[in-house]
């Protein structure tokens, strides 16, 4: 594993995995992309074919996991329930004390393959309708869409949702990654690792900011309101959702793949409204922030990918917990990294002032 896991420019706007750039990684599967992040190396078909017939094969959840998730409060975040029945399924797991590589590698596909299917058994179980079983035919993202709706989606929902789920994947030391690597660091197993991330993740400064962003949409709700009320929030000091970031100090490459994208199914559903609301709100945030504030406040991958979810009709609860499915190879990425140089994560408090 000498090529880093993850490159990110933030000056320039590039972001690569493995050394290769997001937008070449965009035009492969999500299941290459995972290989990629966790293996080092892009597979080769073999490879590719044995990798994706493992995950499909591990889709799967047993009929216990589906009664607990019954038992939940349905108003709640899907990342909640996610959570929890990550934590709750590790007993499941006949690998869960084998810490060998392959038995870390059987984890990894296990974690990868289920977690879709726990948000999608929730959504339906929230909704008073039966859980959909998995679909071995289907790709990462297609089989997605299929366990929520019921019906498979078009080539274009689904080949958006690979690449939501491959832009998702991996952002170096971001804060769910870096909570994972530090259990990781401490040796503990794949499922508290995962588990560390989601917690991290639901956050509104991180993951949970996309579920903002739908709601912001929603408030908004047409392109004539975006000036007036972003203006406001700027009035009050407020922070726009899904603008701004850590690292990038100019447009997030995500954000402008997922800007692309958004129009793309604008266009093809005959339906400009969300997208055209989105634009007027980076419109104003652009000029009011970065022009006229100097502030470099560019939509980053949270925006439009809450735009895309709103033209695939998919809930504000689920959007951080779908965030997980792609981040989840990340984490894992990571967690074997740090497993190989054994040696605990421990800063000292003062260097907390630099966070
Ligand atoms: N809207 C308005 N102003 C902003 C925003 C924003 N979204 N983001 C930063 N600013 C302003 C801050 O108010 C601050 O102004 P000041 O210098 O006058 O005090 C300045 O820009 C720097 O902001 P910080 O919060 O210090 O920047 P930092 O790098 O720490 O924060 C963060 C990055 C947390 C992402 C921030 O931009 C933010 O809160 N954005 C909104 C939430 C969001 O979209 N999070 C998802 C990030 S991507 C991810 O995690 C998957």
């Amino acid at each position: 594993m000498s090529k880093n896991i993850c490159f990110i420019d933030g000056l320039e706007g590039i972001l690569k995995y493995r050394e290769i750039d997001v937008n070449q990684l965009i035009e492969l599967t999500y299941d290459s992309v995972s290989y990629l992040l966790i293996q080092g190396e892009l597979p080769g078909a073999q490879e590719l074919a044995i990798y994706s017939a493992c995950l499909r094969e591990e889709r799967e959840i047993n009929r216990e996991i589906i009664n607990i998730i019954s038992m939940y409060n349905f108003n709640i975040d899907a990342i909640e329930i996610l959570r929890t029945i990550v934590s709750f399924i590790s007993q499941f797991d006949p690998d869960i004390y084998d810490s060998t590589p392959e038995g870390n590698m059987r984890k990894a596909i296990r974690l990868i393959a289920k977690i879709p299917t726990i948000i999608a058994a929730y959504y339906r179980v929230a909704n008073g309708k039966e859980p959909i079983p998995p679909d071995r035919s289907l790709s990462h993202g297609a089989n997605f869409l299929y366990m929520i709706r019921g019906s498979k989606p078009s080539k274009l929902e689904a080949e958006v949702m690979e690449k939501d789920f491959i832009l998702s994947a991996e952002h170096e030391l971001n804060a769910s990654t870096f909570s994972s690597r530090i259990t990781a660091s401490t040796l503990a197993d794949l499922y508290s690792v995962v588990v560390s991330g989601l917690c991290a993740l639901k956050g509104p400064l991180h993951g949970g900011a996309r579920t903002e962003v739908m709601s912001m949409l929603e408030e908004i709700a047409c392109p004539e309101n975006a000036e007036k009320i972003i203006l406001e929030k700027i009035a009050k000091n407020e922070k726009i959702m899904g603008f701004g970031h850590r690292v990038y100090k100019t447009y997030d490459p995500r954000g402008t793949v997922f800007k692309q994208l958004s129009k793309q199914l604008a266009e093809i559903k005959g339906d400009m409204h969300w997208y055209e609301t989105a634009e007027a709100i980076e419109i104003t945030v652009v000029r009011e922030i970065v022009e006229k504030k100097g502030k470099p406040i560019y939509p980053n991958v949270d925006f439009y990918s809450g735009v895309i979810y709103r033209y695939m009709d998919i809930p504000p609860q689920l959007a951080t917990s779908i965030f997980a499915i792609g981040r989840v190879s990340g984490w894992i990425a990571h967690c074997f990294d740090q497993y190989e140089k054994k040696r605990v994560i421990r800063p000292r408090a003062f260097m907390l002032d630099e966070c």
